[in-house]
């Protein structure tokens, strides 16, 4: 009986959201796991990231344990020629499903930053979802069907310094899923921005100083994507997890602007200043 159902919502999704999803950063981390929850509901998925490799592990992995169709796509998404490339990837695929997760981000003093690394965050985090969410939103909204979600972080809360440019990015991506939500709702498409708190991927590994395990409560892939792919349909954007939503409501409705800085800065601080 609970295969039944569980078959039914299986289509129920594939109807709204298929036959594609296109996954913008999956070859690691939090893109990965979207990936394999997208496989694990019935969509054929299109991995697109820079490293072929992994991409290409994941989408022979997908194929064996799902029976979908999984193709790869290497893509800099901070290329100036995104849309035209991003065309010629697609091709005739049909998307019903965009998931932006790839982002940069830079750790460290604003000023101390080569000014080209800063541009390339923004090309990648805010140029890349507004070119990739208008190119495949216009033919979602020809099919008045489809669903896009954006990877925001807790960072978008507030200022923050060390990663300035980073959380405002993230700004930007919550700010704009939630203008499309409404907007492209009205079409039949669903929009919703995922802001995760901090979360065990390779990337996040990555940017903790050397020797350091990272400090604070550590989110795992699984249950963050889960939480997004719930929230679309419903919800604007989701806070996964309620330490984070408690954090989310305390930093960004109850406190001043200027006492919620004090304390994210102390936070990023004590996590990144040696
Ligand atoms: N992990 C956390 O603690 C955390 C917390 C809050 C929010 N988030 C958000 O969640 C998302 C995923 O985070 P993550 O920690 O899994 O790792 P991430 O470093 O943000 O993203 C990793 C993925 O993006 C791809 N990517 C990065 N730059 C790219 C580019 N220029 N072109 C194409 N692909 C690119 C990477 O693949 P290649 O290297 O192969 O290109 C990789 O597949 C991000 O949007 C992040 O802001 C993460």
């Amino acid at each position: 009986m609970s295969s039944d159902k569980d078959s039914a919502k299986r289509s129920d999704f594939v109807a709204r959201y298929g036959p594609w999803a296109l996954v913008a950063g999956a070859s690691e981390g939090l893109g990965a796991e979207f990936a394999r929850q997208l496989a694990a509901r019935g969509l054929n998925v299109l991995l697109v990231a820079r490293r072929a490799q992994p991409l290409e592990v994941l989408a022979t992995e997908l194929r064996h344990q799902h029976r979908i169709e999984a193709r790869t796509a290497v893509v800099d998404l901070a290329d100036r020629e995104l849309p035209t490339q991003l065309t010629a990837v697609v091709g005739d695929l049909e998307i019903g499903l965009l998931v932006y997760n790839a982002a940069h981000s830079l750790v460290g003093p604003f000023l101390d930053q080569e000014l080209g690394g800063l541009l390339r965050t923004i090309d990648v985090n805010c140029r890349g979802p507004v070119v990739l969410s208008h190119l495949l939103g216009q033919k979602m909204a020809q099919r008045r069907r489809g669903g896009i979600v954006l990877m925001s972080s807790m960072a978008a809360t507030q200022g923050a310094p060390l990663v300035a440019t980073y959380a405002a990015t993230k700004a930007f991506d919550l700010i704009l899923a939630e203008g499309l939500w409404e907007e492209l709702g009205r079409v039949g498409v669903d929009v919703v921005a995922c802001r995760a708190g901090a979360t065990r991927t390779p990337a996040y590994e990555r940017s903790q100083p050397q020797g350091s395990a990272g400090k604070g409560i550590l989110g795992e892939p699984g249950p963050v994507v889960t939480a997004a792919l719930q929230a679309l349909g419903r919800h604007p954007s989701v806070v996964p997890g309620w330490v984070n939503r408690f954090a989310a409501g305390f930093l960004g409705r109850l406190l001043p602007r200027r006492t919620a800085v004090q304390i994210m800065a102390k936070a990023t601080r004590s996590m990144y200043e040696r």
